[in-house]
C-alpha cells in the first residue's frame, strides 16, 4: 500500500499497487452490484470500479446515491485499462466520503450560457474548462519562456494610466483621489520608454477597455502580451511575431496534446503553423475582399453550411424518433445531451447562414481608407491556412503614434497578425513614429493634446530611434487554438459589457 495521496496524472507509475486517491465525483453509474464512479482530482479522470461485497455493503449503498461533485478518498489496486478514460482504472476496496453534495446545480445535460456564466465559480470544474485553463497556462508559460529566451527584459507597466493608448472611446474612469485618470488599455508608451533603456523589453498584464460591443471577440478585461523592440523596422516585427506564436503553438502542441482532441481543436492545422506566414498589404486585402475569388468563396461557404444544417437536422430528427422509444435512462439523458447540443449548434449555423450574405456585401463594397472590420477578418482568415499579416493600414484609420511609411505618406507601417481558420485578429503591432513634429502633428490631428504627451514626446528628443512592437491578447489566442468560439470561455472570471457575476 502507497502511503498518502496519489494523482490521477500518476496512475502510470502506479500499476498494479494499492494507492488512495481523492477528489470528486464527476459522473457514477450503477449496474446491478457494481458501481462506475469516475473521479477528477485535478489532474485527470480516473474510473473507479466498486464491487458489492468488496467493501462493506453501507458504504457500497451510501456510494450508489452519491451526489455528482461530492468529495471523496477511495482507495485501491491500480489497473491498466486501454478502454477507460485516461487508460487506467481503480479496482476500489475502501472509501470515504468526505463531504456529499446533493443537487449539484451543473448536471452532465447542456445548460444555456448565462446559466453557465451564473455558475461560473462551479463550471470552472467542467473538462471543457479544464482543459481550457490547462492550455492557457501552458500558453502563459510558452509566453514568458519565449521572451526570456531570447533576450527580452520584463518591464511592469502600470495599470493607472493618465493618457489614452489607444481608443479615446473605449476608456475605463478611475477618480483618482480626486483627479480624473483611467485604468490601462495597453502597456505600449510606457514601454517604449522602457526600450530605450534596455533595448529589448515586454510587458504582460491585465489591459482594460470600455468595449461597448458584444462580439465573440471582445471583452471589457483581457490579458495582452506587448514586446518592444529598439533599433527594429516593420520586417523584423513580423519575423518576431511569427517565431513567437509559433513558439506558443509547439508548446501547446507538446505538452496538451489530451487537452486538444477532448476540446475537438483542429490538430493538423496547428501543426501546419510555420514560419513564414502569410503576408498582405491592406490595398492587397482590400482587393481580395472586393473581388470575384470572394465573392464565389462567400458562395461556397453558404452552400456548406446549408449542408450542414441538413445534417444536422437529420440528426436531431433522428434522435427525437429514439427518445420516443424505450430506453435506459442513462441513455435518454445522454441523447437529450446531445439534442441540446445540436439546438445550440443548430441556431448557430442559422446565424452564420443569415449573416453570409450580410459579410459578401460589406467584403463587395469595401473601399481603400476603411479599417478591416470583423467580418472582412473572418474572410481572408478563412481564405488562409496559415495566419496572415496584413500590414500598411491607411493613416487615418490608425492609432496615432504609428509611423508613416515615408515612400508613400498615405499608408502606416504597422501590421495585424490575422489567425488561420477565420478567427481573426489576435495580434496588432506598429513601428512607431519616432520623429517629434511628425508625432506632434499626429497627436493634433487625431484631435488629443500634446501637452497630455509631454514625457511621451521627450523620447523623440533623447536619442530617438527606429523602433516597434505589438500586443498579442492572451484570451483571442487560447480561443484560436483550443477552438473555443467565444472569448469569454477562456478566462476563468471573465469580463463582459453586461456581465461582472463572480
Ligand atoms: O490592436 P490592439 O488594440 O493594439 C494595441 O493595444 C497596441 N498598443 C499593442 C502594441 O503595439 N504594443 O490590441 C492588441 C491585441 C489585439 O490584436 C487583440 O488580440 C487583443 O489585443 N484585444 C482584445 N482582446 C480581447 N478583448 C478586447 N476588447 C480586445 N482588444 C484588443
Ligand atoms: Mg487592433
Amino acid at each position: 500500500m502507497k502511503n498518502g495521496r496519489t494523482q490521477i496524472s500518476e496512475l502510470n507509475e502506479n500499476v498494479d499497487q494499492q494507492v488512495n486517491l481523492s477528489g470528486w465525483l464527476y459522473r457514477g453509474r450503477a449496474g446491478g452490484k457494481v458501481l462506475f464512479l469516475v473521479l477528477r482530482d485535478g489532474t485527470g479522470l480516473c474510473q473507479c470500479v466498486v464491487e458489492k461485497g468488496k467493501i462493506p455493503d453501507e458504504t457500497f449503498e451510501q456510494l450508489k446515491h452519491l451526489g455528482q461533485e461530492s468529495s471523496l478518498t477511495l482507495t485501491g489496486l491500480v489497473r491498466a485499462e486501454e478502454r477507460s478514460v485516461g487508460g487506467y482504472e481503480l479496482a476500489v476496496t475502501d472509501a470515504k466520503i468526505i463531504c456529499a453534495a446533493d443537487a449539484y446545480p451543473i448536471t452532465p445535460k447542456s445548460h444555456g450560457i448565462d446559466f453557465l456564466l451564473k455558475n461560473r465559480h462551479l463550471h470552472l470544474r467542467s473538462q471543457r474548462q479544464w482543459c481550457i485553463g490547462k492550455i492557457r497556462h501552458t500558453i502563459i508559460d510558452a509566453i514568458r519562456r519565449f521572451y526570456n529566451d531570447n533576450g527580452f527584459t520584463l518591464v511592469d507597466t502600470p495599470i493607472f494610466t493618465a493618457m489614452a493608448g489607444e481608443d479615446e472611446q473605449t476608456l475605463f474612469e478611475a477618480d483618482y483621489f480626486g483627479t480624473p485618470i483611467h485604468l490601462t488599455q495597453t502597456g505600449q508608451l510606457h514601454l517604449e520608454a522602457a526600450a530605450m533603456s534596455f533595448g529589448k523589453v515586454y510587458c504582460f498584464g491585465p489591459t482594460f477597455r470600455a468595449e461597448k460591443s458584444k462580439t465573440r471577440r471582445h471583452l471589457t478585461e483581457f490579458w495582452m502580451v506587448e514586446p518592444e523592440v529598439a533599433f527594429i523596422e516593420l520586417d523584423g516585427l513580423l519575423e518576431l511575431a511569427e517565431n513567437f506564436v509559433t513558439s506558443i503553438i509547439q508548446r501547446v502542441l507538446q505538452d496538451n496534446p489530451s487537452q486538444l482532441e477532448t476540446l475537438g481543436s483542429d490538430i493538423e492545422a496547428l501543426e501546419r503553423i510555420k514560419p513564414p506566414f502569410y503576408r498582405l498589404t491592406y490595398s492587397q486585402a482590400a482587393e481580395i475582399l472586393t473581388g470575384e475569388k470572394t465573392k464565389q468563396f462567400m458562395a461556397e461557404q453558404l452552400q456548406q453550411l446549408q449542408n450542414q444544417k441538413q445534417q444536422l437536422e437529420s440528426r436531431k430528427t433522428e434522435i427525437e424518433q429514439q427518445l420516443k422509444g424505450q430506453l435506459k435512462q442513462w441513455k435518454k439523458d445522454k441523447l437529450s445531451a446531445e439534442l441540446i447540443d445540436l439546438n445550440a449548434e443548430l441556431t448557430e449555423v442559422d446565424t452564420k447562414i443569415e449573416n453570409n450574405p450580410k459579410h459578401a456585401q460589406l467584403a463587395a463594397d469595401f473601399h481603400w481608407g476603411k479599417d478591416l472590420g470583423g467580418s472582412d477578418e473572418t474572410i481572408i482568415s478563412l481564405m488562409h491556412d496559415k495566419p496572415i499579416f496584413v500590414t500598411h493600414y491607411p493613416k487615418q484609420a490608425k492609432a496615432f503614434y504609428m509611423k508613416a511609411d515615408r515612400e508613400n505618406e498615405k499608408v502606416v507601417l504597422n501590421f495585424d497578425m490575422l489567425a488561420s481558420s477565420g478567427f481573426g485578429e489576435v495580434i496588432g503591432g506598429s513601428v512607431r513614429e519616432d520623429d517629434y513634429d511628425l508625432l506632434v502633428s499626429r497627436i493634433e490631428q487625431q484631435g488629443l493634446k500634446p501637452q497630455n504627451y509631454e514625457w511621451y514626446l521627450d523620447l523623440r528628443k533623447y536619442g530617438s530611434v527606429p523602433h516597434g512592437g505589438f500586443g498579442l491578447g492572451v484570451e483571442r489566442t487560447v480561443a484560436w487554438i483550443t477552438g473555443e468560439k467565444h472569448i469569454r470561455q477562456c478566462i476563468a472570471y471573465p469580463r463582459l459589457m453586461d456581465k461582472v457575476y463572480i
